[in-house]
């Protein structure tokens, strides 16, 4: 009686084991799937796509406007709040870049957009977004993303201004850095209190993929054309992606010491998962991205410790972020379209 009872017992304990034996493994599956999948990706995109499309071209001098006067005329005396799916809205919308643009068009274009590339539209927003471009070297495609990103967000009634943080000097380029810049001297201009961090080549294809901030920090960019519209990995947080004041501010901003390509958006994924947010995604038919096909530039290659980088986040997230965050701000001007900051952000 009592050994069948000692038996019913340590079969229980077993099948209890053994099942969480099975779901660790699982996990433990997962975990190192994704791991792999950004290593293959992270090694074979290293050396970058192969066309090129981009000629050099400076800003017209008419185009660079005083500092002075740039007070926003604010939201139209409106007390409506935007609606949460603007009837504007169409879904898919035609990219490409065939032609080469001019400043003076998309100017001419925008009559709402006003002095360092803000807009409010004629009603309430739910947020104010700082559209942050880290940039160096890309007038061409600057030209592109404006040329389209202006209509499409006042058509998505985001009340919204364009940073452009521009990397002083040759030196190897840091990503991550200089989108804490963004954050940084956005902050000085208006209280805004969402951030959507864009690569200066990669044009939204549907426009009910909402510029916004949600309430977990957001990948826009989950199906570019490149990677045949498909996300590459399941931790992938590349291209576009946004994050509110409360969230950025809770995983310290990003990391300062990723030199070179690759590695940041592994290391911003990690900083999200580990404070208990999750990445929040549109549908991969609505988070289409065309981008423009270009060499990646000499001064940008590979992180060679970006491996290793990313397997210590948890280490190092509370000391290299915002709170380490060091620059020296060259020039901040107000232009038509958008508002282009210079940073020295020292070297390694
Ligand atoms: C990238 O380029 C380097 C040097 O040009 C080369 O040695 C390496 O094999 C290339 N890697 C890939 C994955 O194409
Ligand atoms: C704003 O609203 C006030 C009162 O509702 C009105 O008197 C004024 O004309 C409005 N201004 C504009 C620019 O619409
Ligand atoms: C931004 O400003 C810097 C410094 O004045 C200038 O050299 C650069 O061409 C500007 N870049 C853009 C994209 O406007």
């Amino acid at each position: 009686m009592i050994a069948g009872r000692f038996v019913e017992i340590g079969l229980r304990v077993f099948v209890f084991l053994f099942a969480l034996h099975l779901f660790c493994a699982v996990l433990f599956y997962f975990e190192v799937s994704n791991q792999v999948q950004r290593f293959v990706f992270s090694y074979a995109t290293q050396n970058g796509s192969q066309e090129e499309l981009s000629t050099t071209t400076t800003i017209p001098p008419d185009l660079l406007l005083p500092n002075e006067g740039s007070t926003w005329i604010s939201s139209r005396n409106n007390t409506e709040p935007c609606p949460e799916k603007p009837s504007s809205l169409v879904g898919p919308v035609t990219v490409k870049f065939v032609k080469s643009v001019k400043l003076e068009e998309v100017q001419a274009e925008n009559p709402n957009v006003q002095l360092g590339g803000h807009y409010s539209p004629p009603c309430v927003a739910k947020d104010h977004v700082a559209l942050i471009v880290p940039f160096r070297h890309r007038e061409e495609h600057l030209r592109q993303l404006l040329h389209y990103l202006h209509p499409f967000l006042q058509k998505q009634q985001i009340d919204y201004t364009i940073y452009i943080v521009n990397q002083f000097g040759e030196k190897t380029f840091n990503r991550a850095k200089l989108m804490n810049v963004g954050y940084v001297e956005a902050l000085k201009d208006f209280p805004y209190d969402c951030f959507i961090f864009s690569d200066v080549d990669l044009v939204p294809m549907d426009d009910r993929n909402l510029y916004h901030c949600y309430s977990q920090p957001r990948h826009f960019a989950v199906a570019m054309d490149k990677f045949g519209f498909r996300l590459p990995y399941s931790g992938y947080f590349g291209g576009v992606s946004g994050l509110s004041k409360v969230q950025f501010l809770k995983i310290n901003g990003f990391p300062n010491n990723y030199w070179g390509w690759g590695g940041e958006d592994d290391d911003i994924y990690n900083r999200i998962t580990l404070n208990g947010m999750k990445v929040s995604r549109p549908d991969s038919n609505i988070g289409r991205y065309r981008m423009i096909q270009h060499h990646r530039d000499a001064k940008n290659e590979a992180n060679p410790k970006r491996f290793t980088q990313i397997s210590k986040t948890r280490w190092t997230m509370m000391t290299d972020g915002l709170n380490s965050l060091k620059y020296q701000l060259v020039k901040k001007d107000v232009y038509p379209l958008y508002t282009n900051i210079t940073v020295d952000i020292e070297t390694p």
